[in-house]
This record gives C-alpha cells, sequence and structure tokens, in this order.
C-alpha cells in the first residue's frame, strides 16, 4: 500500500481537478487512472451496456476519498462512494484520532469460501458423514479439475465437510471449503459445487437441490483492532459515552442493528468505489452478528466494540468478508480500477482489512458524535451546505 502520507491538510479546500491531480501523484496512477480521476468518474455507456441489461445510462454516486488512514504501519488513501453527507469527513477525522496511536492493525483469515450441495431424501442420513469422509479426498480431486486456474494461482478445494441438517426427511448439506485467493470467488465456489454435487449423490443417494456458495463466509474472517487516546478524542468523559454506548449496543439489538449501521456506512462506501459485492457484503455481516462464528450465538451482536483503557479506547472489530482484487468489475470499470490503484492493496486479505479499517472508523466517529454533541449538529452543517448548492444551482437553471 501507499508509502506517501494519507495526511493532504486542507485537501477538502482544493478544487475538485486539483484533488484529483494530487492524488494521482501521490498514488502513481497510470495514465487510463489519472484520465479517469481528471474526467470526474462515471461509466463508460458501451461498457455500462455491457455490464448489465436493458441499460439506459448509469447512475452517479459522490466518490470521495478518506485521509488520514494508517492501516497495519501503511499510509492508505481510502476512495469511498456514497451519497450520505458527512460519512467521508466523519471517517477521515476518526482515521486521524487513531493515527495518532499508531493506527489499524488487522488480520484476515485466508480466503476460503464455503459452496453449499444440497441433497434430500438421503437414506440413512446420520451415516452421510462418514460415507463422504471415505471419498473425501476424490471429491477434492473432482473440484479442483473443475477450476484449474484457481489451483495453478494456488488456491483450491481445501476440504470438504458434511453437515445433517434434518435426518428424519434425509437434508444433508456438504461444504466444500474453497480458497480463492485475491478473487471474491463466487464463480469459482459455484463452479466446485455443480462438479461435485454428481458424485456426490452416487455416494449419498437422495436428490440433489441447490449448488451454490454461501454468503456467511465463517472461514474467512477478518478483525481489526485500534487504540485512540482520550486527548484524541477530547475527553475522559466522552471515552466514557462511547464504552457506554458500545455496551448498549452489546446488550440491545435495536441499538446494535442501528450501531452496525454505521460501521456498514464507511464500509459499505469503500466496497462500492471498489466494486465489490456489497449485498453479499451486507448479508455475511449481519447474518454473523447474528448467529457469531460458531453459530451458536443468542442474538444480534455489534461487529465493532470499544472498551475503556486507561489512556482512552481499544475499539475492535469481527466480521466474515469476501472481497477480490481479480475478477468483478476491476476487469471492466475503469472507475473501479483507479480505485483500488489508490488503495494499492497487493492482496484480497489487505483489501479486506482496509474495508474494515473503514467501518471501525465510521463507527468510532458516530460514537464520538452521539455520546458528545449529538449527531444532528455536524450533520445539519453539512446538510445545509448541500441545500445552499442547490439553491444556487436551481438559481442558475431558472
Ligand atoms: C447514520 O447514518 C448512522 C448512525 O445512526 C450510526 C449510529 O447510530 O451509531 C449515526
Amino acid at each position: 500500500m501507499s508509502r506517501e502520507t494519507s495526511r493532504i491538510p486542507r485537501f477538502y479546500q482544493r478544487s475538485r481537478s486539483e484533488r484529483a491531480s494530487l492524488l494521482a501523484e501521490r498514488a502513481g496512477l497510470d495514465d487510463e487512472a489519472r484520465r479517469h480521476l481528471k474526467s470526474g468518474g462515471g461509466l463508460d455507456p458501451d461498457v455500462a451496456d455491457a455490464m448489465s441489461e436493458n441499460v439506459i445510462g448509469s447512475f452517479g454516486i459522490p466518490l470521495g476519498i478518506a485521509l488520514n488512514f494508517l492501516v497495519d504501519g501503511c499510509d492508505v488513501l481510502v476512495p469511498m462512494a456514497t451519497e450520505e453527507p458527512s460519512v467521508v469527513a466523519a471517517a477521515s477525522n476518526a482515521a486521524k484520532m487513531v493515527r495518532e496511536s499508531g493506527g489499524f492493525f488487522g488480520d484476515a483469515d485466508p480466503s476460503i469460501m464455503i459452496g453449499q450441495i444440497q441433497l434430500d431424501d438421503v437414506a440413512d442420513a446420520n451415516d452421510a458423514p462418514a460415507k463422504i469422509a471415505r471419498v473425501s479426498d476424490a471429491l477434492i480431486g473432482i473440484g479442483n479439475e473443475a477450476i484449474p486456474g484457481m489451483v495453478a494461482r494456488g488456491g483450491g478445494v481445501r476440504r470438504i465437510e458434511t453437515r445433517v441438517i434434518d435426518a428424519p426427511t434425509g437434508l444433508v448439506v456438504i461444504h466444500a471449503h474453497i480458497d480463492v485467493g485475491d478473487a471474491m470467488g463466487a464463480n469459482t465456489v459455484d463452479t466446485v459445487a455443480e462438479a461435485i454435487a454428481g458424485p456426490i449423490r452416487e455416494v449419498l443417494g437422495g436428490k440433489v437441490g441447490l449448488r451454490i456458495l454461501s454468503n456467511l463466509a465463517t472461514g474467512r474472517l477478518v478483525r481489526v483492532r485500534a487504540e485512540v487516546t482520550a486527548e484524541a478524542i477530547g475527553t475522559a468523559a466522552l471515552c466514557d459515552g462511547i464504552a457506554r454506548a458500545s455496551r448498549f449496543a452489546e446488550l440491545d439489538p435495536y441499538r446494535a442493528v442501528t450501531h452496525n449501521k454505521g460501521f456498514m456506512n464507511g464500509l459499505d462506501a469503500v466496497a462500492l468505489a471498489l466494486g465489490q459485492d456489497f449485498r453479499a457484503i451486507e448479508a455475511g455481516a449481519h447474518a454473523f452478528a447474528a448467529v457469531g462464528r460458531d453459530l451458536q450465538s443468542t442474538g444480534y451482536r455489534p461487529l465493532a466494540r470499544w472498551k475503556r483503557t486507561k489512556t482512552g479506547l481499544e475499539g475492535s472489530a469481527e466480521l466474515p468478508l469476501a472481497v477480490g482484487l481479480v475478477g468483478g468489475s476491476a476487469r471492466c470499470h475503469a472507475g473501479v480500477r483507479a480505485n483500488l490503484a489508490l488503495v494499492g492493496a497487493k492482496t484480497a486479505r489487505e483489501l479486506a482489512i482496509v474495508l474494515v479499517s473503514a467501518g471501525l472508523a465510521s463507527n468510532l466517529a458516530a460514537l464520538r458524535a452521539l455520546a458528545g454533541e449529538g449527531i444532528q449538529k455536524g450533520h445539519m452543517r453539512l446538510h445545509r451546505r448541500k441545500e445552499e448548492m442547490l439553491g444556487a444551482a436551481e438559481e442558475v437553471s431558472r
């Protein structure tokens, strides 16, 4: 990731074109990415036409850059696509506070995705785990033959697991655990699931049902932690308020959902800017909040938590995250390529840590505002700015 600092004082006071040039210099972008940023972004209509169906245009969302992020010792420029005012500024502010204590630190599991193969009407369903264990090496071989490119890049099927969901009706589900490397992995996983379904049926009998990935990627968890001092937050009382807010979310699902919404404000905005499947990310994040890593959780929980320390606060977040550097819209969308180049992550795991850092920053900023002056003051200032700008635009168009 970038060695240039992500601190750019008075960035917001520069013109859009100056901001684009500055970023291009800092990140050493190639000509295509520079042209794209300088042109104000967007999507080539022919590319849009090829990406979806019945296309009549493309749909704009503001793209901003969150500054001040230090992630695992590297400065990172964080592109965020969001229509919600104050998300980018709030994440930048929180990242600045965290930076003073060394920044965000993360670790990510290998990129293991789960493919599910459903079988119904399996006779002696309780014997299925032992039967499948006997042929698991052969199934791994068949699965890997279906994805030679992924295997050549170091990925592939790692393990086969059998889950008896409902023995009386013979509902058995086989999980193929597949390392998808630097891809999000949906196509790879679905290919394997379809390739091994027939051989599984030969062993177990019954009727094959679905063959599809699970968006609850519990083998692909990402963890990020950060510290922040009371001086950076403002006061010890504000730190207490943030810790109390976090505890509130831990104990009350009504609050946990809103807490997680604020966390996802940051994470989703980066995901969208980087062309990631944000629906898959959202589905996985909230399922994880509800069931936990071992499916044993007893209620919906916050994805990020803040605890009081002697000097301030310590925050941590954990969730499954299926993001990729290769494939997906990066292949055709010049804006996605430019934004990925700005971040400069070398692996999907590095990228995932940046996304979760943005989530933790957004969560900290929201809790700090809520525990202090309330959310409306800052929000309304930016809202007024938008209204003034729209008023001026109406004047011009009259
Ligand atoms: C608004 O988009 C997000 C917040 O509601 C998050 C939260 O309450 O923590 C401010």
